[in-house]
């Protein structure tokens, strides 16, 4: 028998508030998934996945889409370790295949200022796909700077500065299984 604490309920300690649970998040997906479906009958897509923070929306998400699909990611810093956005978009990791006449859709976990994707959309269009569409998971409107188009949003999130379903601070709390408000004092 373990004896040792598991990390979840002691990273939940982190944890202001939870802002959207589990099944709020399973049933959120779903939804994304059909209206893909619907959007995209009778075509085949190709899912670009911005590491790391989409990780477990990329997972959760293709299990309800119903069309032919291929999975690509792409690797981009804008952070470093801090909570607020440098502006400098750093492709860590480019994708495998090649774009062209393709229907890509993007997926993101969250949106905030974006710069990230604005870059990336204008990264993306120069090698001339089908289609591009965006997907995130969360959306910070209140802090956009750059208007950028999006086609499917999970939830529309305050100006707080969370983590969990994929998304980290300094790389923590990505495992949480539900979206929550990081504890000021965290990063303060
Ligand atoms: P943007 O370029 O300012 O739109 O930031 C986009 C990226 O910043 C996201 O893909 C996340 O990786 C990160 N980010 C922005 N807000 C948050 C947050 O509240 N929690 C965790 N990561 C965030
Ligand atoms: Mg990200």
């Amino acid at each position: 028998m373990p004896t040792t604490t598991p990390t979840t309920p002691s990273l939940t300690n982190d944890i202001a508030e939870v802002l959207i649970n589990e099944a709020q998040i399973k049933q959120r997906v779903a939804e994304l998934g059909a209206a893909i479906n619907k959007d995209f009958a009778g075509e085949q897509v190709l899912i670009i996945a911005v590491l790391k923070g989409a990780l477990l929306f990329l997972a959760d998400l293709m299990r309800h889409v119903d069309l032919p699909l291929a999975v690509d990611f792409l690797a981009v810093s804008s952070y470093g370790a801090g909570t607020q956005s440098s502006g400098v978009v750093r492709i860590l990791k480019d994708l495998d295949e090649s774009i062209e006449h393709r229907n890509v859709i993007i997926v993101e976990d969250i949106v905030d200022s974006g710069r990230t994707l604005d870059y990336l959309l204008r990264m993306l269009r120069q090698r001339h796909p089908a289609t591009l569409h965006v997907c995130t998971l969360l959306d910070k409107r209140d802090r956009r700077e750059i208007d950028v188009p999006i086609d499917y949003v999970g939830f529309e999130v305050p100006d707080a500065f969370v983590v969990g379903y994929g998304l980290d601070y300094g790389e923590h709390y990505r495992q949480l299984p539900f979206i929550g408000v990081l504890k000021p004092e965290i990063y303060q």
